[in-house]
């Protein structure tokens, strides 16, 4: 990524000058992840960070829940997302109203809102989850039966591996739907020895298929352990580009699904929010208030 050096070089300058702090998701494009990146992580990572982040001004190389969540966490700071437009496919399937649908069907089960949702489902909600807590989350709730919602095969993986009746809302990520188990086992005729590594957004028979199945981080952690001759990252494309230097003894397999609201973040959308201050996220402080509380109750039960 040497051909963006001057952005780079621009970015880190007025980085300090705005007293700035760049969180960024594991997702992000290499030049990001290693050239402007403060702090990189999967999404309960970036949620713990926001709320030790002390300089004033927070930019979020993500997707728009992700800053929403930084907001929401640390609200008296400016939260910039380089391209608003970076939504989510799960976020963008359900609301508050959802919400109260699912609970009206099932009274009295608690719910549990993934945290890809906007604050508004997440105030509506009585705890949130990421890919790394799910299951102890759901463990947690006393219910014997408890609403996860919007991904339904994160839930289903969650269900395979949980005592609890859980019942779901019909959400799912584009990104990680498209991996079918046929194509893993393609995969692995072709490349003897192969290890292959899926996020929980894909489908049971996806899982049942991989090795291991963990959050983003879960999955650079087990790549960094167990070090496979051969590995395949059943995610987004950027996550083996990212930590494919550190792993010169690997060779990874690379099927290419990439998230299309993670690439909205580019660069020169960086360089353009720092020098205009722009796009804030703002969220309602009632809303937030609500949000707030599912977040850092995920928090707690997570240390
Ligand atoms: P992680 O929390 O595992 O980083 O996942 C976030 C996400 O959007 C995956 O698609
Ligand atoms: Fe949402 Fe899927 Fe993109 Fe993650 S990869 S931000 S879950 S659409």
């Amino acid at each position: 990524w040497a051909i963006h050096a001057p952005y780079v070089a621009e970015i880190n300058r007025l980085k300090k000058e705005r007293n700035a702090v760049i969180l960024a998701h594991n997702y992000m494009t290499p030049e990001i992840y290693h050239g402007i990146a403060d702090f990189v992580g999967d999404s309960l990572q970036l949620a713990i960070k926001a709320t030790e982040v002390e300089a004033p001004v927070i930019v979020q190389c993500g997707v728009h829940f992700m800053a929403e969540t930084s907001k929401v966490l640390n609200p008296s700071k400016t939260v910039l997302i380089p391209d608003p437009q970076a939504g989510c496919s799960l976020a963008e399937s359900i609301t508050a109203e959802g919400v109260a649908q699912m609970r009206a069907k099932y009274p009295g089960a608690p719910v549990v809102s993934y945290v890809n949702t906007t604050a508004e489902v997440k105030a509506a909600s009585d705890i949130c989850c990421t890919s790394s807590n799910a299951l102890q989350i759901v463990e947690a709730m006393e219910s014997d039966t408890v609403i996860m919602t919007p991904d339904k095969y994160l839930a289903q993986n969650v269900a395979n591996e949980s005592s609890k009746n859980v019942v779901f809302w019909d959400g799912s990520c584009i990104v990680h739907e498209l991996y079918t188990p046929e194509d893993l086992r393609a995969y692995r005729e072709n490349m003897p020895g192969l290890k292959i590594i899926a996020h929980p957004e894909c489908t049971p028979e996806v899982v049942a298929e991989a090795d291991f199945t963990g959050s983003t981080k879960g999955i650079i952690d087990w790549v960094h352990a167990e070090k496979p001759a051969r590995a395949m990252l059943v995610t987004e494309c950027s996550m083996a580009s990212n930590i494919a230097d550190e792993l010169p003894e690997v060779d990874f397999a690379k099927p290419c699904n990439m998230c299309p609201y993670m690439k909205k973040i580019t660069l020169e959308k960086v360089l353009w929010s720092l020098h205009t201050m722009s796009p804030e996220v703002t969220v309602d402080p009632a809303v937030a208030d609500g949000a707030r509380r599912a977040v850092e109750r995920m928090i707690d039960l997570s240390r």
